[in-house]
């Protein structure tokens, strides 16, 4: 394929607009899928992002249309809504020059629209903008436009009107792509290099890279530098993604593939690297801004990860090849032993990870209450008054919709603040945020201890003036869910060695046995069996039993 003839853009969208829909519209007109109810949403490949119906992944589909009696090459790239997945949005945009912007005809401009715009638009990507779902009752499609026009400053013009749902008008999306997107910038003659935009660990041949070619050409064979380690590799195979990969002998400037050259350790295949022929290096290509991590999980605990073979540090770590946003520290304490600490963009991006462990590498998991990162001054001058939400501008989008913006401390969103909003609003508001640095304020640490012995899982930073009503709430909460044992629970918060608020769990014997009478020894086994996986979900400290999604529930706010 010549390079003008090549056309690589993304999806971007706000959450639920209809990106993975549109998606399986394209590979259906282009003929890289078949037309049936199976086929839905197949760029959704793993498990867990089929389960909860959401992108999590970016993936990768080379598309053919002929126009105007050409053949075009379409590279598609589906990309993650959710704000927490927006670092896979920024690496995607990086192999693309070009963006569809899905906006529904519905809810118009949301705050995830907004963030993503910016992205395509500081990467000076062209922007066309799509607005989906006009079959619906309540769609206005006029009010988007007018929305697009002032907010994007983009002319109402440009907007295509289509269904995604239904097809119509699917067609003009294929087209503009052709005319309006620009071919990609390098040239077969140039020398191969080739960005590394992603890459997957597979259990049996080692790392796939996801490659974006900006220059020169690559076959099977060939000898090729990364230049993060200035190891050298040979291509074992290469090929589209269409989606599924589809192995070819060359991949040519422009094109986007897959490659497999014999990496074995994910250290090897780092996101954001510059691959290069061995005799014709080239200079690196920028790569990425390492991600920063917005919520913290406290451990996950080794023993409970070793029916993984090549036990959980394997596990990890080739996770985290396919989501470089986590970021990983070895931990360990006396009281919990060995463990990671575990570093995610936000609450939704740490759970489908804790799924994805679960589910992809057979592991089960502990997690605990996320925590956010501070800034500790050693000094006896913190005397600083804390600062809540500052507001920091308004802008009216139209008669209806407002935009705002606070400065908030991350610990007063970090858990349900979306939540909170979105039951609120009746669902209309949308949210988003970005780090604004770190900020003195007047901070304690709490310790919770059970039996007076305190847990490590549980202490908590909080500011001086919530102390009390925190540490009240948290030892009801944990009240509600420890169950009784058999002896008495002390729950306690405490700053120092003072305590601050107490509850108390009454003993109680629960005998599973109790009513097996007459010794029917299957249902006894039965019974102990039950018990026995109940207790894999509990935790035990000191000699308190505490289940284990008590640790996340134990913050969330009534
Ligand atoms: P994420 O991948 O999680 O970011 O979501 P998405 O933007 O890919 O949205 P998705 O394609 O999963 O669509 C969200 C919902 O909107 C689904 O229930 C779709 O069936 C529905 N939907 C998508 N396009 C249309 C459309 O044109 N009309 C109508 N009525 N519904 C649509």
């Amino acid at each position: 394929f010549p390079v003008d003839k090549i056309r690589n853009f993304c999806i971007i969208a706000h959450i639920d607009h209809g990106k993975s829909t549109l998606a399986d519209r394209l590979l259906e007109m282009t003929g890289a899928i078949a037309k049936t109810e199976k086929n839905k949403q197949v760029l959704d490949k793993l498990q867990v992002e089929r389960e909860r119906g959401i992108t999590v992944k970016a993936q990768t589909a080379s598309l053919f249309y002929s126009h105007d009696g050409q053949e075009y090459l379409l590279n598609l790239i589906d990309t993650p809504g959710h704000v927490d997945f927006s670092y896979e949005v920024s690496r995607s945009l990086s192999a693309c020059q070009g963006v569809l912007l899905i906006i529904d005809a519905n809810q118009g401009i949301q705050a995830q629209t907004v963030a993503n715009f910016y992205l395509a638009f500081e990467s000076q990507l062209t922007i066309i903008p799509v607005i989906n779902k006009i079959d619906l009752k309540n769609a206005d499609p006029e009010r988007v436009e007018s929305q697009i026009e002032k907010v994007f400053d983009i002319p109402r013009e440009e907007c295509l009107r289509i269904s995604a749902k239904l097809g119509t008008n699917v067609e003009a999306v294929l087209q503009a792509v052709v005319e309006r997107i620009p071919p990609p910038a390098g040239s077969i003659s140039e020398p191969f290099k080739a960005l590394v935009f992603d890459s997957n660990f597979d259990h049996y041949r080692g790392v796939v890279a996801n490659i974006a070619v900006f220059g020169g050409r690559v076959k099977k064979g060939d000898k090729i530098v990364s230049a993060h380690l200035s190891k050298t590799y040979e291509v074992n195979e290469l090929g589209l993604l269409r989606p599924e990969e589809h192995p070819t002998q060359k991949l040519f400037a422009g094109q986007v593939g897959y490659m497999i050259a014999g990496m074995k350790d994910v250290k090897e295949a780092q996101i954001g690297d510059t691959l290069y022929h061995q005799e014709q290096p080239v200079q690196a290509l920028p790569g990425f801004k390492p991600a920063k991590a917005m919520v913290f999980a406290g451990r996950i605990l080794e023993q409970e990860l070793d029916n993984y073979p090549g036990g959980v540090q394997h596990a990890i770590e080739r996770l985290t090849l396919n989501d470089s946003s986590v970021t990983v520290q070895r931990d360990s304490s006396l009281a919990l032993g060995a463990g990671w600490r575990l570093g995610f963009l936000g609450l939704l991006h740490m759970e489908v990870f804790n799924q994805r462990l679960e589910q992809e590498y057979n592991a089960s998991v502990i997690v605990t209450a996320p925590t956010v990162p501070y800034k500790v001054l050693l000094s006896s001058a913190k005397l600083i008054k804390s600062r809540r939400a500052v507001q920091k501008n308004v802008v009216y989008i139209d008669e209806q919709r407002v935009m705002m913006k606070y400065l908030f401390p991350l610990n007063e969103i970090v858990v349900d603040f979306y939540d909170l909003l979105k039951s609120m609003s009746s669902g209309y508001a949308s949210f988003d945020y970005e780090n604004a640095g770190y900020q003195a304020a007047d901070l304690i640490k709490m310790d919770i201890l059970l039996n007076g012995r305190p847990v490590e899982e549980l202490t908590t930073i909080v500011h001086r003036d919530r102390a009390y009503s925190t540490g009240k709430a948290m030892c009801e909460r944990l009240k509600e869910s420890i169950p009784r044992q058999m002896f008495e629970i002390a729950i306690q918060a405490a700053i120092g060695s003072k305590v601050i608020a107490r509850e108390t769990i009454k003993a109680y014997r629960k005998n599973v046995l109790a009513k097996c009478y007459g010794g029917d020894i299957t249902r006894k086994m039965k019974l102990l069996k039950k018990q026995a996986e109940g207790k894999k979900k509990m935790r035990r400290i000191g000699n308190v039993e505490v289940p284990k999604d008590a640790f996340i529930s134990v913050l969330k706010r009534k």
